[in-house]
């Protein structure tokens, strides 16, 4: 695309959707106009974007009635599945940061690290992994293409603003002492851990333990890699940890894994245990790479290898990849 894009971001008072804003903002990511766009609750709100007030509007039926091109969606599932498809309709290109469009055959789900190539076929919606999905991907995509995945075991340690505003504040209040009123979630998350994000499945699975499963053979392009998962909330205000165990195909050596990991796109090594280095929640927070260390050897099977995968849940697991999609978009748009 030659000219400058018209823009809407979807959710724009929201944590995601203020990211998105600082994200575009430091990119310098091009536009003619641009509108923000949230629950009659934000309607009037004024915004300050690259030095210009913007006032918010409240996201209707007609919102896409004029130009637009791309759409940044992040104001929930139930939002994304009503208004997605009338924003494709008027042939906006939605790039949703909700679950609700991700498994849909007819909609890529990219992390462009891993599968640019999938935003090509897009029918108006293209859908933004889940945050702890997207980490994993871009550390296991280098895996892949040269070892082969057998079956990967995820362990996650997630922080609560992966819950929006009611997370942070259950945290807030927790810290301060009132584990009262909580918002977010079933039980205190100050000073604990809950094995349990998003809803209980029939399966005794939780939805964010199946969207990885799920998102890790869809982006991957391989339903036979065996992925189990157990996901976990931490009173972390930003960033997830995760602990991911890998089977590979092929037999590697750990410095070559390492290596591979230092040349691949998107992923910065922390890896010097003698000097305490390892990736950590605090580090990682406000940057948009993926970190990995703690790599070794799994002795319990052949071919195993542990690592541990720390990325900015609320800039690489949401906002950052999404207008890194978007960026790809700009590629290939006609004028
Ligand atoms: P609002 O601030 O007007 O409620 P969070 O990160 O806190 O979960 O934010 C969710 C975002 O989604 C907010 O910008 C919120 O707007 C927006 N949102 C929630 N429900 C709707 C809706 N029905 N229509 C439009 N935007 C919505």
């Amino acid at each position: 695309m030659n000219r400058k894009p018209n823009i809407a971001v979807v959710g724009a008072t929201g944590v995601v959707g203020t990211t998105f804003l600082k994200v575009l903002e430091e990119r310098d990511f091009p536009f003619e106009n641009i509108y923000l766009m949230a629950s009659s609750r934000s309607a009037g709100k004024k915004v300050t974007f690259k030095g210009k007030e913007y006032t918010v509007e409240e996201l209707t039926e007609h919102s896409f009635d004029k130009p637009i091109d791309i759409a940044l969606f992040s104001a929930g599932g139930g939002t994304s599945a009503k208004f997605a498809p009338i924003a494709a309709e008027h042939g906006v290109i939605v790039v949703d940061n909700s679950s609700q469009w991700r498994m849909d055959e007819d909609v890529p789900l990219v992390v462009p690290e891993v599968n640019p190539q999938d935003i090509e076929w897009n029918h108006g919606i293209i859908a933004n992994p889940n945050c702890s999905t997207i980490q994993a991907m871009v550390a296991l995509k280098p895996l892949q293409d040269v070892y082969g995945i057998k079956r990967v075991v995820y362990s996650t340690y997630q922080a609560v603003s992966g819950s929006g505003m009611k997370g942070i504040n259950d945290l807030k209040n927790g810290l301060a002492g009132n584990d009262e009123d909580l918002q977010a979630y079933a039980h205190p998350i100050a000073g604990n851990c809950l094995p349990h994000i998003d809803v209980f499945l029939p399966n005794g699975y939780t939805k964010e333990e199946m969207k990885m499963i799920n998102e890790t053979h869809k982006i991957l392009g391989d339903d036979s890699i065996k992925v189990t998962a157990t996901t976990v909330r931490v009173p972390v205000f930003d960033s997830h940890s995760e602990s991911i165990n890998v089977e590979l195909e092929k037999p590697f050596e750990i410095e070559d894994i390492v290596e591979l990991f230092k040349k691949s796109p998107g992923i910065i090594v922390q890896d010097d245990v003698e000097n305490n280095v390892y990736p950590l929640a605090r580090d990682a927070a406000g940057t948009d790479e993926v970190y990995i260390g703690r790599i070794r050897r799994d002795f319990s099977v052949d071919n195993g290898i542990n690592i541990w995968v720390v990325a900015d849940n609320i800039r690489k697991g949401a906002a950052t990849n999404a207008i890194q999609i978007a960026e790809k978009l700009l590629e290939i748009l006609p004028d």
